[in-house]
């Protein structure tokens, strides 16, 4: 193989990436990778000489619309890396904040319970944030499923997962009950980048026409694990926040915040059950 300076490979599919409207950052990752060396190392020793073949098939899937995550096969969440690939939903940055309502939420030695593990993300963040915490995730993908057990292993986390339809296969009560549900209503997902809609999970995005068919269903399913004085946590999508109030009255909840997130979008709403 013809080797080259790295700063002559860079600079090229840089401005390759460029020119097909793509982030130049890409590049640097995928070959920083490649290198397993860090981007500032890269940026530091542009007279090594390194063989360029090996990015060509990589950027190949990067320009055919594959989300760099899937590519790169991780992702960051809440500091952490987690394993991500086509079977899984890539965690957003949004989800954070759901995260960090739970962590303020639960009670010391509380139990929690994530519906739709996904990667993991969230289980395995409240679990390792919080070790005094029991925490569970079901999800109804078992390949979901899969990628969540890679993450618990490589993660050193005691979440215990389980492949169920919502709560129909949970027992016991939690004093956190947590969600990032599918919630793109149907009509809005058709439209979604098509980088979202031919790679991810098109089970993990939208759950029908509404988008709050999980919601509804989650909400009917939570009051009977739900411990006294718990808490239902739950992502929600732009624009949903008086159906959800709505939803949350006719299904006997207590609307006690909606939190916004660094867009001021109303992300996460906070409920707890009416007493009976
Ligand atoms: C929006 S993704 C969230 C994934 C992950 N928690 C995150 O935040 O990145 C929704 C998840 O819910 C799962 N899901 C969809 N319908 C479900 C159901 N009826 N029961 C359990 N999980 C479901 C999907 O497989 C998907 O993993």
């Amino acid at each position: 193989m013809t080797k080259e300076r790295l700063e002559i490979v860079r600079a090229r599919y840089r401005e390759h990436a460029l020119q097909r409207g793509m982030n130049p950052r890409d590049v640097d990752l995928l070959l920083s990778d490649l290198l397993g060396r860090s981007p500032a190392w890269m940026f530091a020793h542009g007279d090594e000489l390194v063989d360029p073949a090996p990015l060509l098939p990589l950027l190949a899937r990067r320009y055919a619309g594959e989300p760099l995550q899937y590519i790169r096969g991780v992702t960051e969440f809440y500091s952490r890396s987690f394993l991500v690939d086509d079977r899984v939903l890539i965690p957003r940055p949004e989800t954070e904040l759901l995260v960090e309502a739970a962590l303020q939420r639960a009670p010391r030695d509380g139990r929690v319970i994530d519906i739709g593990s996904g990667s993991g993300c969230i289980a395995i963040t409240i679990e390792r944030e919080r070790p005094d915490l029991f925490v569970m995730s079901v999800d109804r993908s078992t390949a979901a499923l899969a990628v969540a057990a890679k993450n618990r292993r490589a993660l050193e986390s005691r979440v215990r997962f389980a492949a169920s339809d919502l709560l129909s296969s949970v027992r016991g009560s939690f004093d956190v009950i947590v969600s990032n549900p599918p919630y793109v209503p149907y009509g809005e997902y058709e439209h979604l980048d098509i980088e979202v809609r031919i790679h991810e999970p098109m089970m993990a995005l939208t759950p029908g026409p509404r988008g709050t068919e999980i919601i509804e269903r989650l909400l009917d399913e939570a009051h009977a694990l739900l411990a006294p004085h718990g808490h239902v946590l739950l992502e929600v999508g732009y624009g949903q926040e008086e159906a959800i109030r709505e939803i949350a009255t006719d299904k006997r909840y207590h609307v006690d915040a909606f939190l916004p997130d660094l867009a001021g979008i109303p992300r996460v709403v906070v409920l707890s059950a009416h007493a009976e």
